[in-house]
Formats: C-alpha cells, sequence, structure tokens
C-alpha cells in the first residue's frame, strides 16, 4: 500500500479553505429599490465592502414584492460544499433580518421567468436563529448534510418587514478539496454508481455532489466516471486498467493547508472559467469553442472535442478570452497544443494577454489586436502534444482575463487543447 501512497499525484482542485467564494461572482436578485436595477442590484453584497452605511452604495437593498419572495442569488461558477455563510448587516433596521434564510442550490434561478417564486424551494443551509443585530456579520452555519452547490441564496423570512438589505455575503467552503489521483489504476467493487462524464473534473464534481462518495473512477476512453463508496485504503481490488485514471480525496487538516497556503494558491485559476472567443472552428457539426480550452482536458486529439479551434476571420483577429472572474496577478501561462507536427506552425509565437477591459461582447468588426498589455509572446517554435510555458512580464498589474491570440499573419487554424494560468505565490 506504501507504493500507491507515495506514486500518487496531488491535484488541487480548488483552494477552498478561508477564502469566501462570493466574491465578485454573477449575482441576481428578485427584485431592486431602483426599478432598473443598476444601482442597488446583488452585486453590492459580493463587491468586498461590508460597509453598513447604504448611502456609500455597497449595499443591495429590494423593493416591494407582490410575491414577497425577496432574494440574491450567488452563481459560485464552480460547486463547493459550503461550510458556512456569512451576512453582514446595514446600520439600521435589524428586525427585517430576523430568521433570514440561506439556500444552497444547483438549480439555475437568473432567468426570472422561470420556476418563480423559490421560497420553500431550495435546500436550506440555515436559517439564522438570534435577534439580529445592526453593521454586524452574522454566520450561518451549514450542517454536515449539504451536498456541494454552484448557487448560494439569502432569503428573507417570510414574516420579516419589507426592506431586504444585504451589505456583505460571504460564503466559505470545506476544507477538503484535494484530491490526488493514480494513472492507469481503478477500484473495482465500491462503485455506487457509472455516469456519463466529460472530463476528470466533471466527474470529481459529480463526486462532490453524491452522498457517500469517495473517489472515483474515470475512464479516459469511454468518458465514464464511477463514483465509489471508499476508497484504496478500504479495498484490495485496486487493479491496473490503461484506460482508466483512480482519483480520490485527501483529507488535510485546515492547519496544513494555512501553513500550504501560497503554495496550493499555485493553482490554474482558468479551469472551468467563463470563455469566449473571436470565431468558432464548426467540424462536422462539432463546434470547437473557447470552452474547451479551459474544460480540464488537455487531450491533443481535436477529433476528441477537448480543444479550442478558431473559424474563419475577414479581420484575423483569432483569439479565445477567459474571465478569471477575480483579478490577479498572473506568473504564467501555459498554452498546450494539439497533436502532429504539421500544424504547430500555426501557433508559434502565440501572444498572451491580461487585461481588465471586458471583451465578451464586442460590436461587430470591433478588433483587439495590439490593444491589450501583454503576458508576453512565446519565443521558440511551437511543438505538437506539449504545454508552452509564456512567463508573464512582472510588472503588470491584477488582471481579470487572459487571452491568447495568435500571432499576426500566422497560416490560419489557431487550436488549443488547454489553456492554464497560475497566479503569483501568495499574491492573490
Ligand atoms: C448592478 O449595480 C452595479 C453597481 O451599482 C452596476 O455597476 C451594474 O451595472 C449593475 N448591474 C446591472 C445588471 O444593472
Ligand atoms: C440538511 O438537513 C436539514 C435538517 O434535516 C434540512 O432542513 C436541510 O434542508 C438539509 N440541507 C441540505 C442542503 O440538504
Ligand atoms: C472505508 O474506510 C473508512 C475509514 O477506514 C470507513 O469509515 C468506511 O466506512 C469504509 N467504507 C467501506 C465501504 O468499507
Ligand atoms: C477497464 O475498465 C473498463 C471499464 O471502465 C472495462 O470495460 C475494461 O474491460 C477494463 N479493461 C481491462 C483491461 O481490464
Ligand atoms: C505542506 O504540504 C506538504 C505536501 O503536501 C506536506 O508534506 C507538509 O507537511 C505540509 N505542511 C508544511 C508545514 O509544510
Ligand atoms: C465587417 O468587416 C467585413 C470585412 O472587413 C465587411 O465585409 C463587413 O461589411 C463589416 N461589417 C460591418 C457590420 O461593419
Ligand atoms: C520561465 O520561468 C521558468 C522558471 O523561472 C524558467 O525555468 C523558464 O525557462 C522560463 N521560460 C521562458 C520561456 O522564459
Amino acid at each position: 500500500m506504501l507504493f500507491f501512497v507515495l506514486t500518487f499525484i496531488n491535484l488541487v482542485v480548488s483552494v477552498g479553505f478561508a477564502r469566501n467564494v462570493l466574491l465578485r461572482k454573477p449575482s441576481t436578485q428578485s427584485s431592486c429599490y431602483d426599478t432598473t436595477c443598476n444601482k442597488y442590484n446583488a452585486s453590492l453584497a459580493v463587491d468586498g465592502d461590508s460597509n453598513p452605511n447604504f448611502d456609500y452604495t455597497h449595499c443591495f437593498h429590494n423593493t416591494f414584492e407582490i410575491l414577497e419572495d425577496r432574494w440574491i442569488l450567488v452563481d459560485m461558477l464552480i460547486a463547493y460544499k459550503i461550510d458556512y455563510v456569512v451576512f453582514w448587516s446595514r446600520d439600521s433596521d435589524s428586525e427585517r433580518n430576523e430568521k433570514f434564510i440561506i439556500g444552497l442550490t444547483n438549480v439555475n434561478y437568473f432567468d426570472p421567468t422561470s420556476d418563480r417564486p423559490l421560497r420553500g424551494k431550495f435546500p436550506i443551509c440555515g436559517q439564522y436563529p438570534d435577534p439580529p443585530q445592526v453593521s454586524s456579520p452574522h454566520r450561518v452555519n451549514c450542517g454536515n448534510n449539504v451536498t456541494a452547490s454552484r448557487y448560494v441564496i439569502a432569503q428573507q423570512y417570510s414574516l420579516a418587514l419589507v426592506g431586504f438589505v444585504v451589505c456583505e455575503l460571504e460564503a466559505f467552503p470545506r476544507e477538503e478539496k484535494i484530491w490526488r489521483h493514480r494513472e492507469g489504476m481503478k477500484l473495482s467493487g465500491l462503485t455506487i454508481r457509472t455516469t456519463k462524464a466529460r472530463t476528470v473534473y466533471h466527474c470529481v464534481i459529480l463526486c462532490l455532489q453524491s452522498t457517500g462518495c469517495s473517489s472515483v473512477n474515470f475512464n479516459r476512453d469511454s468518458k465514464t466516471c464511477d463514483l465509489n463508496t471508499g476508497t484504496v485504503e478500504n479495498v484490495t481490488n485496486f487493479v491496473g486498467n490503461q484506460s482508466c485514471d483512480y482519483w480520490q480525496r485527501i483529507k488535510l487538516d485546515s492547519k496544513l493547508i494555512e501553513q500550504n497556503y501560497s503554495v496550493i494558491s499555485q493553482k490554474n485559476v482558468l479551469l472551468l472559467k467563463p470563455a469566449t472567443q473571436s470565431s468558432i472552428y464548426l467540424e462536422n457539426n462539432a463546434p470547437h469553442p473557447g470552452s474547451l480550452a479551459v474544460d480540464g482536458d488537455k487531450n491533443p486529439d481535436i477529433d476528441l472535442g477537448g480543444c479550442f479551434h478558431a473559424g474563419v476571420e475577414p479581420l484575423k483577429e483569432f483569439w479565445v478570452l477567459v474571465d478569471m472572474i477575480i483579478p490577479y496577478r498572473i506568473d504564467y501561462v501555459i498554452l498546450w497544443s494539439r497533436k502532429y507536427s504539421v500544424y504547430t506552425p500555426r501557433n508559434d509565437n502565440f501572444i498572451i494577454g491580461l487585461t481588465n477591459v471586458n471583451y465578451f461582447n464586442l460590436l461587430t468588426n470591433q478588433t483587439i489586436r495590439g490593444k491589450f498589455p501583454l503576458c508576453g509572446v512565446y519565443p521558440y517554435p511551437t511543438q505538437p502534444s506539449f504545454g508552452h510555458r509564456v512567463n508573464c512580464s512582472s510588472n503588470l498589474p491584477a488582471s481579470r482575463y487572459v487571452i491568447a491570440q495568435q500571432a499576426e499573419n500566422a497560416e490560419y487554424g489557431f487550436c488549443i487543447c488547454e489553456l492554464e494560468a497560475y497566479p503569483m505565490k501568495g499574491k492573490l
């Protein structure tokens, strides 16, 4: 057994420990104090500023609602097992917060026309039991039965006085976020469910969402995911299988993680983040959008469907853009290429940019080439099936968006099987 333990490779799925995972994440609300929702919307509850003075516009405020639903909802983008949630109140009217409700769900309620109202329809993290205070944090513990969820809801109690105000909402995940794996192995005899999964990350998230799952086998060929109720420590039936990788959660105590925090923060912050692109290549009705460059699958075979590929563009912009949600000071970026050396000249001297300008909704024919700060340009010819590292110039500010762009005048066919970005140690 010692042999297995020594050869495991650790992977940090997410940092999780002592980190508020709601900060600047996408949010929505049942209603806003200003009817157009451009002044007192739920983004103010995740803006990192808990100032309790409503006049400083750092607090969310709802308005009269016929359905009396009265909630805000934050999309954490990745499902987390939340340990506790902190609700920061304003400097007056504390009675309105009596018995406020914190919910956790995987149902997307962003589309306001569907599934309304939400009251009573989502799993509960908890309800605040004590008399609420002004200008204070109020902690709600979620309990042990929570499943990993992508959305957090804060809702006013049904009998509370009208006027729901949230100056800041924070959610802190449990620390059990580190997974280790063994390539070419699978655990037999403890599988509770086998399901399809796009990538191993998808498989791991499915495990986090299932009660009783503590390890997975991911079959790379058939893209199937075995959810196991137990680990290699329980079982002797741990066998070689070239198609499979075995993944298991490691339980570390939070002190250990805290001491290693700056090391652990060296994770790829592009994974599963929102992505867009200048154009999409469509191959036999199978599109290759930018999201495939951040799906955790670096398989260099584009026919297996895990690579971004740009389409034909008269303006020859050829880029993919990833929104990290939070600005990071990026240390270096890695671009993983497709296989076959015949294609490598297309990626030669590719460009990595870092910006805080949101280029997600460009006007027709608007260009960005040459208009963003550079992390760097890859200085060498590229290679097939290879991770190409670009070190960012060290004087760049924290940036929210990463761009990978084909060199100007390169041959048509920009392709990225995976793009990764690593922040500087201890400088999140
Ligand atoms: C929400 O409020 C913020 C800050 O007041 C504003 O910048 C943003 O545009 C608003 N969002 C929407 C969708 O109106
Ligand atoms: C956890 O259990 C409590 C009490 O049984 C329940 O009210 C709550 O909805 C559960 N939460 C989840 C997320 O399942
Ligand atoms: C596996 O081992 C753990 C700890 O030793 C134990 O808690 C768990 O019940 C075991 N699971 C099975 C299915 O035997
Ligand atoms: C590997 O595991 C798969 C199921 O994931 C199974 O179909 C296949 O037969 C196994 N291969 C070997 C060589 O045991
Ligand atoms: C940090 O992580 C390493 C490897 O996971 C571990 O061996 C070590 O005990 C951890 N803690 C400290 C204080 O280094
Ligand atoms: C965009 O640019 C293309 C090529 O330069 C041109 O044919 C087209 O008319 C332009 N479209 C608009 C809406 O300006
Ligand atoms: C980037 O930095 C690493 C670590 O300092 C170094 O080993 C590598 O050669 C650098 N790469 C380039 C392309 O400069």
